[in-house]
């Protein structure tokens, strides 16, 4: 959005309608700072804006692939205009914004998801969630070293960050923006003078509770989760901690299911195709070699027809398929496996376990 002012009230009815009235600025500054990438999008009506909504195209990181995904945040339509079709316009403009910015993928995150799966966004990807108790702290490790984050520990906390397999990929200055988060308790482990894990409790008002970004090896991960249960307590936080983790934390999963910890498997968010040539071009690369790729033009953005044909015969994909193939909710491989069986193609990169750490998310 090149007008300043049309973005200002953009802004001023996405924290009306979000935060009542509260700044968003320091929650999510790579969209709302203009040192940054984000932009805002609205829709007028005379000199109103009526609905609002964040984006931001973000690179996620998956071992050796890259998959640019476009996040929509804070979509927000004016409490006087609402059910006449405003945010429903605005996530097609957003969608076909993050396209053309070479999106493959459209993400966001809803506390409703209704709204969404009604205008085609699908669950996808997956989280594990575990539900650390009070009772738990003395089962955790006691390991000297923990304490709060202090500002200038963040380059070395970005370094631990980046050797996550899956993550977004992240730049030194966003993540000095990003532990700045209010609202967020983070404590570091500190070993020898280096930072050997960190881990960040709370962010706003949309991760209350949880850790939701960590890194470091998983013994003294666990070590914070102690410290970070034991200060709780101290604040009068009496409620579990939810612990958020990539499907690929299983040596923590299994320290956590040691100690009888409960767990469950979430959903990464809900998504839709941004760009289906992208999509398409992702589905080859996660292929064996031998087969062919080809993406119906005609049907339109709404209406995304990829071919795959292979030895065994060739299937036609709609936008759906093609998301519960790259990224299935949970990582259920079943769709992988039948289209496997179906064309005689072999999909080893499939699923994609797209992975947002909890500062990522807009
Ligand atoms: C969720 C929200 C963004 C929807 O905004 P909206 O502009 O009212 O959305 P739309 O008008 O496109 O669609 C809303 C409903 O109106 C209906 N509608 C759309 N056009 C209509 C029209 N011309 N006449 C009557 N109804 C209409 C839609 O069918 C939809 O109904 P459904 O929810 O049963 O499917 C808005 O309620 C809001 O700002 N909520 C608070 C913030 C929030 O929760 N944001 C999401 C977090 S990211």
């Amino acid at each position: 959005m090149s007008d300043s002012s049309l973005r200002a009230r953009a802004v001023l009815l996405m924290e009306r309608v979000m935060r009542k009235g509260q700044s968003l600025a320091q929650e999510y500054p790579l969209v709302f700072e203009d040192a940054f990438d984000g932009q805002v999008l609205a829709i007028e009506e005379g000199a109103h804006v009526r609905s609002a909504c964040a984006v931001l195209t973000r690179d996620f990181i998956v071992g050796d692939v890259r998959v640019r995904v476009g996040l929509i945040g804070s979509v927000s339509t004016d409490p006087a205009c609402r059910r006449r079709g405003f945010a429903s316009r605005l996530l097609d403009m957003a969608r076909s914004e993050l396209a053309r910015q070479g999106c493959a993928l459209v993400l966001l995150w809803a506390d409703d998801p209704a709204f969404y799966e009604a205008r085609g966004f699908a669950q996808i990807g997956a989280e594990l969630d575990f539900l650390l108790e009070q009772h738990h702290t003395a089962l955790l490790p006691s390991i000297p070293g923990v304490r709060a984050m202090a500002g200038d520990d963040v380059p070395r906390m970005h370094r631990l960050y980046s050797r996550h397999k899956e993550r977004v990929d992240r730049k030194l200055e966003e993540s000095l923006a990003l532990f700045s988060s209010p609202g967020m308790h983070t404590l570091v482990l500190e070993e020898r003078g280096e930072i050997a894990a960190y881990a960040c409790l709370g962010r706003g008002s949309d991760l209350l509770g949880a850790v939701h970004e960590w890194a470091g090896a998983p013994e003294h991960v666990l070590a914070l989760l102690r410290v970070h249960l034991e200060r709780g307590k101290q604040r009068g936080e009496r409620g579990p901690l939810v612990l958020i983790a990539p499907p690929s934390a299983v040596t923590l999963r299994d320290l956590l299911r040691n100690r009888n910890v409960t767990e469950s498997t979430g959903i990464l968010g809900l998504a839709r195709i941004g760009d289906p040539a992208c999509a398409t071009e992702i589905l080859g690369r996660c292929s064996a070699p031998g087969a062919q790729f080809s993406l119906d033009e005609d049907c339109g953005q709404s209406q995304v027809r990829v071919r795959v044909k292979g030895p065994r015969g060739a299937s036609q994909l709609s936008e759906k398929d093609l998301l519960a193939l790259l990224c299935p909710a949970r990582l259920d491989g079943r769709a992988i496996r039948a289209l496997e069986v179906a064309t005689g193609v072999v999909f080893p990169g499939l699923p994609l376990p797209l992975f947002a750490w909890g500062l990522d998310s807009i």
